[in-house]
């Protein structure tokens, strides 16, 4: 089997498991933004991706798809229960994301959690040529770092994690909290979305392990009595702006976009949230507060419509369950209430819909509500931004989101501020154009300037650095 340059190890492999038209088994490119962003990459390279398939207990060989090889690795349907929406998603998730629901601490989910990332740490280990890189992705596999340098000392390390690393206060709480940052420390470049994430990792490298920190620089003392240095700074993720300009030129969804407020019934505002169904989100929050407005009569049904998207996400987590009884509940009652004949107050849809659909949606939209409690960054921001070409729209962005490091124009809210919230959505519907246009431009020359290319190119620089001063 030839080996690869660059390896990316990521949770899941980048295709979706279909059927095609005569009902065989087949595979599609999956829509989200880290495999756009990779794919250009990946096909210049001599480019491997080791992930899971999408499905416990699937086996499948090793095979090429679009010019990257792909590498399988398996998970049983305990290890889904044990490690993915055990460890990933009930211990870590949680408790990465500022405790918003309860972080559970189970051993038995720890141990599945060690042997997944050791099978991909092992896969990647397989594959990658020597001297190549290896890209690990999230907090799925903060372990495969370590595991991948005792295998393979001769090649370079990234990681980048997606989602926020809190306060020390918080990551104290995880009952192999040194493990983990061991696991981390694997890596020669370790990414974050913003400063404040890369700060609070080197805090608890100090705190738990002793070793020095200056500036972006981590030092850590090897057996030999010698030191190596690794990196820990911010890389903020984006999306491909250039597709979403395109997809937005696309007459065909231009004229969806109109179809859609004429298939609301012509509110005269439409205020947009799109989301996985995810207690991080801040998606009860929102509806409280626009609940609230209509209760109050600072809004109309039929002049103002709340469309949700909250696309299905880890239905065998018990707290997504609970919340989305609750959701459900809630937008039940609103709609109850105030709905008549031919207007909804919320347009409710627990449905994932394609990329062309979606920007739709947000062509269509006059406010873009973005109320997460806590978000690594949120693409669905910059999405918004990047299709509105011609200014017009409003973005209400919660201060908890890495996006709000940059797009400083937007109205920023506090979400478990209900009062406020309540005052900035009004403040968005009654918006002037020419104060629409003037923050908008601002924040669209943002997200065009660095867009995802430019996200994995400095990622893939600084991983060169290390590979030149290693030759030296
Ligand atoms: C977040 C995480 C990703 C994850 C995605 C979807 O964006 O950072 O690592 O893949 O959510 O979640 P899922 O559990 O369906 O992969």
């Amino acid at each position: 089997m030839p080996k690869a340059d660059l390896v990316v190890v990521a949770n899941r492999l980048p295709v979706d498991r279909i059927q095609d038209e005569s009902g065989q088994p087949a595979w599609r490119r999956s829509p989200g933004g880290l495999v756009t962003a990779l794919e250009q990459v990946m096909q210049k390279v001599d480019g491997a991706w080791v992930g899971w398939a999408g499905k416990p207990g699937l086996q499948v060989d090793p095979f090429d798809f679009d010019g990257t090889h792909l590498v399988p690795v398996e998970l049983s349907e305990e290890e889904l229960e044990d490690y993915y929406e055990g460890f990933a998603n009930g211990t870590i998730w949680p408790l990465y994301h500022d405790v918003i629901a309860t972080p559970v601490y189970k051993r038995r989910w720890w141990d599945a959690y060690v042997r997944v990332n050791r099978r991909f740490a092992e896969a990647a280990a397989e594959v990658v040529d020597e001297g190549g890189f290896v890209w690990v992705q999230d907090y799925q596999l903060q372990l495969v770092p370590q595991m991948l340098r005792e295998l393979r000392p001769d090649v370079i390390i990234g990681y980048f994690h997606h989602i926020p690393f809190p306060a020390y206060g918080l990551y104290a709480q995880l009952p192999w909290r040194r493990q983990v940052v061991e696991g981390l420390l694997g890596a020669d470049v370790i990414g974050f979305q913003r400063a404040a994430d890369a700060g609070n990792f080197q805090r608890s490298v100090r705190r738990i392990l002793r070793y020095g920190t200056k500036r972006e620089s981590i030092t850590i003392p090897q057996p030999d009595g010698t030191a190596r240095t690794a990196i820990a700074k911010p890389y903020p993720i984006s999306i491909d702006a250039q597709s979403f300009i395109e997809l937005a030129q696309d007459p065909a969804i231009r004229a969806r976009a109109v179809e859609i407020r004429e298939q609301l019934g012509n509110p005269s505002k439409i205020l947009l949230g799109v989301d996985r169904l995810d207690y991080t989100k801040g998606i009860r929050h929102r509806l409280k507060a626009f609940g609230e407005l209509l209760d109050d009569g600072r809004v109309e049904v039929g002049d103002v419509t709340l469309v949700q998207v909250a696309s299905p996400s880890r239905p065998g987590v018990e707290a997504y369950q609970e919340l989305r009884d609750e959701i459900e509940l809630t937008v039940g009652r609103i709609n109850g209430d105030y709905d008549t004949i031919h207007h909804t107050a919320i347009r409710y849809l627990h449905q994932g819909f394609p990329r062309e659909e979606m920007v739709a949606l947000y062509l269509a939209a006059d406010v873009m509500l973005v109320t997460a409690l806590r978000d690594g960054m949120n693409l669905v921001a910059k999405e918004y931004v990047a299709v509105h070409a011609d200014n017009r729209g409003v973005l209400v962005l919660s201060e908890f989101t890495g996006a709000a490091d940059e797009l400083t124009s937007a109205l920023l809210i506090n979400p478990h501020d209900i009062g406020g919230m309540k005052d900035t959505i009004m403040r968005a519907i009654e918006m002037p154009a020419a104060e629409q246009s003037r923050r908008m431009r601002s924040m669209r020359r943002r997200v065009l300037e660095n867009d995802v290319e430019r996200w994995g190119r400095r990622f893939l620089a600084d991983l060169e650095t290390f590979r030149d001063s290693r030759r030296r």
